[in-house]
């Protein structure tokens, strides 16, 4: 099974975050040539020195806010004038507010849109013209079990209306990428312990319900999330598009 990603240029948004370092980390082992991003400078700062350390290639930017269209744009042309070239797209990045449906302001909402859905378009709008160029490529959206399921917690009606707009967006990005040679997937993390969700798993309470759902009874890790990008954007991929692929340690089997 070919999974090598040797001399391929992978873009990864999200790099100073759990999911988004682990995926510099295992695409730069892989022979990737990584360019990220973070809107947190620092954060994509120490994944630059942990890839570097490990001997791979990772170059980029940050601070960059992805939910401003002129600086996602500015990001990926700044990765085709380095490398030539475009062959994956990782849209790892996001950022939700939660609040019961109430309570909730406009501005969170849009927040919770601009950081999680607009980001993705703006990229994808951006990379779509290098990706045709070079004869194809493949777009990995980040999606998640909320936009699959309702959840017992209130809080969740944003995050749940962007990601499960992310898993329909990617199976049209498939459609109409098709014809280009680009193949689009989405995947739906369970429950993973991160910086993102540090909060949630600190409290033994949530950590305990969060686990509970899960067949397999741990927290998912930002490796097992990863561990499937790498195949999806690997030529062992090749016939996969169009799908939104669950990695929830069982969670939506119950
Ligand atoms: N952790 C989970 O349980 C879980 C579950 C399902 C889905 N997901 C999804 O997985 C992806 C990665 O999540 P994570 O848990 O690693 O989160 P994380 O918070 O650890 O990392 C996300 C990174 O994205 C960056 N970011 C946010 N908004 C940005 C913007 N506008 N521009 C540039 N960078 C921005 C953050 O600074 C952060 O470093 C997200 O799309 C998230 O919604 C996570």
């Amino acid at each position: 099974m070919d999974t090598s990603m040797q001399g391929r240029v992978v873009l990864i948004t999200g790099t100073g975050g759990g999911q988004g370092r682990a995926a510099a980390l295992a695409f730069a082992a892989e022979g990737a040539l990584v360019v990220g991003c973070d809107v947190d400078a620092d954060s994509h700062a120490e994944t630059t020195r942990l890839v570097a350390e490990a001997g791979g290639v990772l170059t980029g930017a940050a601070p960059v806010d992805l939910s401003d269209a002129d600086q996602a744009a500015a990001w990926v042309d700044a990765a085709q004038a380095e490398h030539g070239r475009i062959d994956v797209l990782y849209n790892n990045a996001s950022a939700s507010r939660f609040a019961p449906i109430a309570e909730m302001s406009s501005e969170d909402w849009r927040f919770t849109v601009g950081n999680e859905l607009d980001l993705i378009f703006y990229t994808t709008r951006a990379a779509w013209p290098h990706l045709v160029a070079g004869g194809g490529g493949c777009i990995i959206n980040t999606a998640s079990v909320a936009g699959l399921r309702g959840s017992r917690e209130t809080g969740l009606l944003a995050h749940a209306a962007t990601k499960g707009a992310v898993i329909s967006m990617t199976r049209q990005m498939a459609v109409e990428g098709g014809p280009q040679g680009i193949r689009a997937v989405s995947i739906s993390p369970g429950a993973v312990e991160t910086p993102g969700t540090a909060a949630f798993f600190a409290d033994p309470q949530i950590r305990a319900a969060l686990v509970s759902h899960n067949l397999i009874p741990r927290p998912g890790l930002p490796t097992d999330i990863v561990a499937m990008a790498v195949f999806l954007a690997s030529d062992a991929a090749a016939w996969v598009t169009g799908c939104n692929i669950v990695v929830d340690g069982g969670m939506m089997a119950v």
